[in-house]
């Protein structure tokens, strides 16, 4: 029996007719002419038809849409611009379409188009935004920045340091001026610490659960594929050793810089890193500051501890795992003190207050051991295999004791050549050099702000560059403080470097700084600028990059003939363009 008998062709149409729908029965009547076989074929037949049918209509019905998002991040070092990315994948898992930006990169207009909004943030500076979420920052603050629609749902979710006064500041005034405004706050503000990834991951995880973000869900879709996981990151650091620690400063010096050079051998591509970027290091405390604990306490440090990444004995996650300088607010709740005074670290509290307490009790009062970051000082073309770091020394007194910072000293004298350190590379976004060869640089960077410079100017070479390089850097004394003098005195001398300027701020009577000698050569720094110059700046974020900028913004006006709002924008354009970019702490 096949279809082609017309016997059952026409029954069949009679059949389907029967029906009294346009269309075909699922299964034929027993009422219809056929016999068992025939009637069993045509089933089979019917039946594969409203498969391709079902199967068809399904392709023409759209699926159920994800929802628009836009996540924004203000980002100094990449934590908020790769929680940022984080955001954008579990969005998906939870029916959103995320776009994600620079907080700089979008316009207050555009604001009034968004429903659902996250934002994660950093605080850098003294309580400042970022220098990609400043702009943003400034508009939202002014007096006259438009009302924001209700339908606006929002959530901050800031990253900031505890130990700093203005905690978290850039982020908490951003949520509360956007509810000034009028949108509306999904999920409350949450505000980490330097250890922030359960705190972002809870915020992350409330935020899809707030009733705005429920309601308005698409369709979930399915978890984004697993990338490769980077065998070393933050959390799974490489461990380099060292193979120079040689002071770069003079024993005159009032500081102590170091020039120090590890090997990454064997550390495969996910070392691989661009001129511009940091390298994370995870150091290992002083043993005398853990003694010096241990005696306070009366502990013997062999007593068992719980910490987060699992059991330990005292003594060893003193030495690795716990910052031993730093009072959080926390510390003063479990040691259950009150006043603990902004001049006071761990070791005066413990000495002062003679406290009674449980090896656990104090290291639940101990905010977790953080990595730091070092701006990398070598270009991978000049030494494969290997990262170069220029590194002060951090040494000063309180409360009339000699104190030290924890990873400058532990590279610089305690882990000893051949020694392991944990690192990784932290990328940066924003401070590389432009891959077109022919650009002008403008590098600013005095005491150790000189370690990207070093790594571009061997990029340079090494890339045989001929755009125009001028460097400015500087210190306190020619004689001692000339850090990597051999190398810039030859790139002077080879062309590379087309001008170096120096400033030394005592060695004559006037005090002389890179902005000083900046402003002095303002007609050539604008020249320079107007043939399409990039402006680099590193260094000490507090006092340096502040005149500097002011300076930058005196020769725009002076040299540039602008007035001082304009000379404003001719410098947030070179931002915006990326031709003027800073990496400073
Ligand atoms: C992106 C980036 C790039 C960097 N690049 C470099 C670089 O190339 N070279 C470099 O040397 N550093 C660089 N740093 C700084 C570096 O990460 C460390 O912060 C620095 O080395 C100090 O770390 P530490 O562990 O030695 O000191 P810590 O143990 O962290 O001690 C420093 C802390 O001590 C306290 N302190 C310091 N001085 C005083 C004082 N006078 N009175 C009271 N308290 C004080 C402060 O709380 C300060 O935060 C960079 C930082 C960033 C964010
Ligand atoms: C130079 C410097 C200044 C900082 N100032 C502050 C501050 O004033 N307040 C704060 O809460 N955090 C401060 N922080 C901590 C950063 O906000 C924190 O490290 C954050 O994780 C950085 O995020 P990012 O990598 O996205 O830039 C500062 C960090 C540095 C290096």
């Amino acid at each position: 029996m096949t279809a082609q008998d017309p016997n059952i062709l026409n029954n069949l149409a009679l059949a389907i007719g029967q029906t009294h729908t346009a269309r075909a029965p699922e299964f034929i009547s027993e009422e219809a002419p056929f016999d068992d076989a025939q009637r069993q074929w045509l089933n089979g037949l019917l039946s594969g038809l409203h498969a391709i049918a079902s199967a068809a209509t399904a392709a023409a019905e759209p699926e159920e849409a994800a929802t628009a998002l836009t996540v924004l991040y203000g980002s100094q070092s990449g934590n908020c611009e790769a929680l940022s990315k984080d955001l954008r994948k579990f969005a998906k898992t939870r029916g959103f379409d995320a776009s994600v930006a620079a907080l700089d990169d979008i316009e207050l207009s555009d604001l009034g188009a968004i429903n659902h909004l996250l934002i994660v943030a950093a605080t850098f500076g003294e309580g400042d935004p970022t220098d990609n979420s400043a702009k943003f920052y400034k508009t939202i603050m002014a007096d006259d920045a438009p009302a924001l629609p209700s339908k606006l749902n929002f959530s901050v979710c800031g990253l900031g340091d505890s130990s700093y006064a203005d905690f978290n500041k850039a982020a908490t005034d951003i949520d509360r001026r956007l509810e000034e405004l009028g949108a509306t706050r999904a999920h409350d503000f949450v505000g980490c610490d330097v250890d922030f990834e359960d705190d972002y991951a809870a915020w992350k995880t409330a935020a899809f659960d707030s009733e705005p973000f429920v309601a308005a869900a698409g369709a979930a879709g399915a978890p984004e594929p697993v990338e490769a996981v980077a065998a070393f990151d933050k959390n799974r650091p490489f461990m380099a050793s060292l193979m120079t620690a040689e002071a770069l400063s003079g024993e005159a010096s009032a500081k102590c810089v170091n020039h120090i050079e590890l090997s990454l051998a064997g550390g495969g591509e996910d070392l691989d890193y661009e001129v511009g970027d940091a390298l994370g290091v995870w150091p290992v405390n002083c043993g005398q500051e853990v003694q010096a604990i241990l005696a306070a306490t009366g502990l013997s440090g062999r007593e068992p501890v719980k910490l987060k990444s699992g059991p330990a004995q005292l003594r060893s996650a003193l030495l690795t795992r716990l910052d031993l300088t730093t009072v959080t607010p926390k510390t003063a709740e479990v040691w259950e003190i009150e006043t603990v005074g902004e001049d006071r670290q761990v070791i005066d509290l413990l000495t002062a207050m003679n406290l009674d307490m449980s090896a656990q009790q104090l290291v639940d009062g101990l905010r977790p051991l953080q990595p730091r970051l070092y701006s990398i000082s070598s270009s991978p073309k000049a030494h494969p295999g290997e990262v170069h770091l220029t590194v002060g020394e951090v040494h000063y007194d309180l409360n009339e004791t000699a104190r030290k910072g924890c990873a400058s000293t532990f590279l610089g004298k305690r882990l000893g050549s051949g020694g392991m350190v944990g690192v990784y590379v932290q990328r940066s976004a924003h401070f590389h050099l432009p891959n077109d060869n022919t650009v002008p640089l403008i590098m600013i960077g005095p005491g150790t702000g000189i370690a990207p410079f070093r790594a571009f100017l061997e990029e340079r070479e090494a890339r045989e560059a001929k755009g125009k390089n001028w460097l400015f850097f500087g210190d306190q004394h020619a004689a001692c403080d000339y850090l990597y003098r051999d190398s810039i005195e030859a790139w002077g001398e080879n062309g590379l470097l087309t001008e170096t300027s120096l400033a030394w701020s005592r060695d004559g009577v006037e005090k002389v700084y890179v902005q000083t000698l900046l402003e002095e050569r303002g007609q050539e720094v604008f020249e320079w600028l107007e043939e399409g110059a990039a402006i680099y700046v590193c260094g000490d974020a507090t006092r340096m990059a502040a005149d500097v900028e002011k300076a930058l913004l005196r020769i725009i006006e002076t040299h540039g003939g602008r007035s001082p709002e304009d000379a404003q924008t001719y410098l947030d354009a070179l931002s915006a363009g990326h031709r003027y970019q800073r990496d400073v702490y």
